[in-house]
């Protein structure tokens, strides 16, 4: 694996500054964000656990667009738009469940087969004549990557396995297309900037004195390491420390000497992120998946769900349930963290930060977004009505400064 050094990051001038603070609060860029990032890029639905039988379903909703994704009649894990050819409801009620062999809109009936294309319409005699094969569900972009479902709403970057496959090896490990939904979903809405909750995030930096207790489970050996293919990796270990805290000496002592990971990866917390706001988290017990997006304006969503090897061990079930308890009070940190960080970017007295050498996430993401959008660039909020236009021209500007 090819890691970024903190020079080739901090290499854009200003980069250290990190985003100006009216990044962080401006309805156009939200919207050109979801249009330019999120809805370009692949978005996490499922796990093929979920989906465990033909007619099973799961609907996925960002920005106006809406995925419905569906186990089909062969076992192919088909997606679609969530948009009814007739007058455009959406073709499921629930988020998740079983359909059977057919989609049935709820709001006329017009039917669907699994693989998307129009099955029944009822009363077709008050329609006039049409080719049936043309009002089919219309496909949505969908890969499934060592068991996990992503569908991308647009954009013809690269596949999930392509950007990936540096992490391939490490994550095929885990074995995760075998597992099982361990926790219910977790979904935390805030009422910020999707890019003031990831900040906190994408970087160790703040582990030492934000997370005392994970601090106390992996010590000083906690790395980040942004890699040259844009994914991003950061670990801890907790092999020989002496913890301090009880609820970790647990943790660690529940664990089962016998793993079906490779020694080592045994004592090892591995965050795989990708950009925008997808996290992947691999623990000798379980993962977690949590992705972090836009949902409108000073809205944001962090949607979570953990899977794990089926495995009834008692101790494996102890230490599952002490990882759950740890985690959640680090997420509980983090919110705090998050909410403090974001209401003094409003202050008049901000003026930027300052990120150092063990915040490369942040700066490596930013830079990732300043490639997209270069208007983010800007010190200064561009004027209202006009920050769409103002990207295209500095966007234009770079593609003539590349070929001169
Ligand atoms: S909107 Fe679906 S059947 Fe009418
Ligand atoms: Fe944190």
């Amino acid at each position: 694996m090819k890691f970024l050094s903190a020079k080739e990051i901090y290499r854009r001038a200003g980069s250290r500054k990190g985003l100006p603070a009216w990044t962080y609060n401006s309805a156009e860029l939200t919207e050109l964000e979801m249009e330019q990032v999120f809805l370009r890029n692949w978005m996490f639905v499922a796990h093929v656990s979920d989906l465990p039988n033909s007619g099973d379903y799961q609907c996925f909703a960002m920005s106006n667009e809406r995925a419905v994704v569906v186990r089909d009649q062969d076992g192919q894990v088909r997606a679609f738009h969530n948009v009814c050819r007739h007058r455009a409801s959406r073709v499921v009620a629930d988020d998740n469940g079983h359909c059977g062999k057919a989609f049935i809109c709820p709001f006329h009936g017009w039917s669907y087969n699994l693989d998307g294309t129009l099955k029944n319409i009822p009363r077709a005699n008050a329609f006039p004549e049409i080719d049936k094969s043309r009002f089919g569900l219309k496909p949505l972009d969908c890969e499934v990557w060592q068991g996990m479902i992503f569908v991308r709403f647009g954009g013809d970057g690269q596949s999930v396995a392509e950007i990936f496959s540096d992490a391939a090896e490490e994550i095929g490990l885990y074995r995760i297309q075998e597992m099982q939904p361990l926790e219910k979903p977790y979904q935390y809405n805030f009422d910020l900037d999707w890019k003031a909750v990831l900040d906190i995030d994408n970087e160790g930096y703040h582990v030492p004195v934000g997370h005392p207790e994970l601090f106390d489970l992996v010590g000083g050996t906690y790395t980040d390491q942004p890699l040259k293919s844009g994914l991003f990796r950061s670990f801890g270990s907790f092999k020989d420390r002496k913890h301090k805290l009880q609820r970790n000496r647990d943790y660690v002592a529940a664990l089962p000497a016998e793993s079906y990971l490779p020694e080592s990866h045994q004592q090892l917390w591995i965050y795989w992120g990708l950009f925008p706001g997808f996290v992947l988290t691999l623990f000798p017990d379980q993962i977690e998946i949590y992705q972090i997006y836009p949902t409108g304006h000073q809205q944001s969503v962090m949607a979570g769900v953990s899977y794990a090897l089926p495995d009834d061990r008692p101790e494996m079930k102890k230490a599952r349930e002490l990882n759950r308890d740890i985690n959640s009070d680090v997420g509980n940190e983090d919110i705090r963290l998050i909410e403090w960080a974001a209401a003094g970017m409003r202050s008049s007295a901000f003026d930027g930060a300052l990120l150092s050498d063990l915040e490369l996430g942040i700066a490596t993401f930013q830079n990732r977004l300043r490639e997209i959008l270069p208007v983010v660039s800007l010190e200064d909020a561009p004027a209202e009505g006009s920050l769409r236009q103002v990207n295209e021209r500095m966007l234009a500007q770079g593609r003539v400064a590349a070929v001169k």
